[in-house]
């Protein structure tokens, strides 16, 4: 079994009530359900949500050490944590892939959000397909997982 962490950043725990016009109606459950129906053959997918940094960059310090790949959706630490930046770097420059994904796309919304501190280290991005996203960060990862 390969195990995935679905790491999600601060207020992503209140989806579903939180703005549903950017991030929609269903909430954080919602996307655990689905991640783990729709989980690639093989893969074992743990998702999480914190308001904490500090929770967050263990949750990335143990991924290293497990060798373990990420799906992270910083939210509003994308635009500011250089912590985050630094715990997110352990994992790629060890080799094990982290995928930054946003529901919706920071790009098209507040200048403040334009900017990812967090896109500079990661592997790649996926932003602006709503849920969608996380699946197909999952894709890519079922697509390398020769690799992992
Ligand atoms: C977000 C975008 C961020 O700008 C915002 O702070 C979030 C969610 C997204 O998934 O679209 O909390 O990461």
């Amino acid at each position: 079994m390969t195990r995935v962490l679905v790491l999600n950043g601060p207020n992503l725990g209140r989806l579903g009530s939180r703005e549903p016009d950017v991030y929609g109606h269903q909430d954080l459950d919602a996307l655990r359900q689905l991640l783990e129906t729709n989980a690639p053959d093989g893969f074992d997918v743990d998702v999480r949500q914190t308001d904490d940094e500090s929770e967050l960059i263990g949750w990335l310090h143990a991924a290293v050490d497990a060798r373990t790949p990420v799906i992270l959706n910083p939210a509003a630490f994308t635009h500011y944590s250089y912590g985050l930046r630094d715990a997110a770097a352990l994992v790629t420059k060890a080799g094990v892939p982290l995928i930054e994904v946003h529901i919706s796309n920071p790009h098209a919304r507040e200048t403040f959000r334009h900017t990812s501190v967090i896109s500079g280290i990661a592997t790649g991005v996926i932003a602006g397909f709503g849920f969608d996203g996380y699946r197909l960060a999952l894709d890519h990862l079922s697509r390398i997982s020769t690799t992992l």
